[in-house]
């Protein structure tokens, strides 16, 4: 069992998908391979065996996971190897990001043993609370015991919600940077989906940028953010009348 692979898989433009994977997969024994979709551009196979296991991690993004991931999380193939998955989201709702991102493991070979939806975003400024973090580490625990007893003749599947309470409109804001842009590049060299001109990184092409955030985290001026009057619409859709929404284990 000891060279047992555990392959941490996100996509964590803030942080928060981040913040949880740490905590859950410490907690499993085994050589840790950890793979940052922010930060691996090129896709190259990862094949894992029944006796290792993948943490997948993903935001829910307009009520899925993002788009931009299905390329990269289809270089993994498992063989019947276990899967333990999660979505970090707002107070917007999850939508299908748990179920089809089930789905799309499944064909690649995975057999997905526990799941759960986590409450936790900056936009509404509820990072993760005491209940929350009780909820991950009853996670790990629950992810822990069903993986001990797993092997290739498991045949339990999980069934997972469609969260109907996720969002109906799409967010189209961009973030663009404002005058204390020091031209330094950074948001260039980060972008996933190269939306940020080289020559210009204070304009940002809107047809490729998927509005990740991630440039702005990483803004060392601070000079990124959403000058749009639609952020802040937006923003308080998310924090008005909503639902206040629980965290949520599958199993
Ligand atoms: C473009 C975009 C779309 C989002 N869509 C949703 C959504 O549909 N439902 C929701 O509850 N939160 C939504 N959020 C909030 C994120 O899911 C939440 O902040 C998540 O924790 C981000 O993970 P990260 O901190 O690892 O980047 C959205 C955020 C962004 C930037
Ligand atoms: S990271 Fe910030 S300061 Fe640097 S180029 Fe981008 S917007 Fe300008
Ligand atoms: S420009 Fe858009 S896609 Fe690129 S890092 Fe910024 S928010 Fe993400």
């Amino acid at each position: 069992m000891s060279s047992r692979m555990v392959c941490r898989v996100y996509f964590s433009p803030q942080g928060t998908v981040k913040k949880i994977m740490d905590m859950i997969a410490k907690q499993f024994h085994g050589i840790q391979l950890i793979c940052d979709l922010l930060k691996t551009s090129k896709n190259e196979e990862v094949e894992l065996s029944k006796d290792d296991l993948l943490i997948v991690g993903m935001p829910a993004f307009d009520g899925k996971f993002p788009s931009f991931c299905i390329q990269q999380l289809q270089s993994f193939r498992g063989s019947s190897t276990p899967a333990v998955i999660y979505v970090a989201y707002g107070e917007g709702g999850y939508g299908t990001t748990l179920k089809e991102l089930k789905t799309l493991l499944e064909k690649q070979g995975f057999h997905v043993i526990t799941a759960a939806a986590f409450v936790c975003s900056q936009m509404t400024q509820r990072s993760s609370d005491e209940e929350d973090l009780k909820k991950i580490k009853e996670f790990t625990e629950i992810s822990k015991l069903i993986d001990q007893h797993f092997s290739e003749n498991y045949t339990e599947t999980l069934e997972l919600p469609d969260d109907k309470s996720s969002p109906k409109r799409k967010f189209s804001f961009r973030p663009t940077a404002n005058d204390a842009c020091t031209s330094c590049g950074t948001c260039v060299s980060i972008c996933p989906v190269q939306a940020i001109s080289q020559k210009h990184p204070q304009k940002t092409n809107r047809w490729k940028c998927i509005s990740c955030t991630s440039c702005i985290h990483v803004c060392p001026a601070h000079a990124r953010g959403f000058y749009d009057r639609k952020y802040e619409r937006a923003r308080k859709y998310f924090t008005s009348d909503q639902i206040v929404k629980k965290s949520e284990i599958f199993y």
